[in-house]
């Protein structure tokens, strides 16, 4: 399946495209946003966004894809990024997400996060979507609470970043 364009009120989600390279740069690098983020170096390079998209482009043409990522799309600049990884249709996937620092706290994400998870239930037919989010970050723990996920515990060390182990917190959301 390919990734859908999802339209909202004040967004559209839609596939990666070449053109966002700059606004991708500019937008993902922050340093707020990459200590939050087990795999988004910081400084965040015009080459690492055209490296991301290049891989946006052979995972649309993937037949057995195992992820969906979405720009989060204001007037054709992509202003954040959503993705269910490690899909397993008809199972389950992993939600992923950042928000550039301009639009935090306008309820942006928690709308985000709602349709493409209900794109996972009902196009994917998942039945369990998971997040993992570091014990230092109040804020996606309480948006992924605010869409019905419930947190399940810690898992301990389990994400690596610059040589350096992380505790996170493992939600998910289940039909
Ligand atoms: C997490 C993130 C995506 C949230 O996006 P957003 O669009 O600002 O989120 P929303 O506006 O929908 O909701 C934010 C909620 O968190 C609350 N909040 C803000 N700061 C908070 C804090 N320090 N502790 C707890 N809650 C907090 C807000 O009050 C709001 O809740 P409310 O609607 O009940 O009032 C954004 O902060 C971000 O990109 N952070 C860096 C990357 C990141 O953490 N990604 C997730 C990795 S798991």
């Amino acid at each position: 399946m390919k990734t859908p364009v999802i339209k909202s009120e004040h967004f559209i989600l839609r596939p990666f495209r070449k053109e966002d390279v700059l606004s991708l740069a500019k937008n993902l690098n922050n340093p707020e946003i990459s200590k939050n983020m087990s795999r988004v170096p910081y400084p965040y390079t015009i080459s690492d966004a055209k490296k991301w998209i290049d891989t946006k482009a052979k995972e649309e043409k993937d037949p057995k894809r195992q992820v969906y990522s979405f720009a989060i799309d204001k007037e054709s600049q992509v202003i954040g990024s959503i993705g269910l990884s490690q899909v397993v249709p008809g199972h389950k996937a992993e939600v992923g997400y950042w928000l550039s620092r301009d639009f935090w706290n306008q309820g942006i994400m928690s709308k985000v996060i709602q349709l493409v998870v209900d794109f996972g239930f009902k196009k994917l037919k998942l039945q369990r979507v998971e997040a993992k989010v570091f014990i230092q970050n109040p804020t996606s723990r309480h948006v992924l609470e605010k869409n019905g996920f419930l947190c399940e515990g810690i898992l301990k060390k389990d994400v690596i970043k610059k040589g350096k182990t992380h505790d996170v917190f493992i939600l998910a959301k289940v039909i």
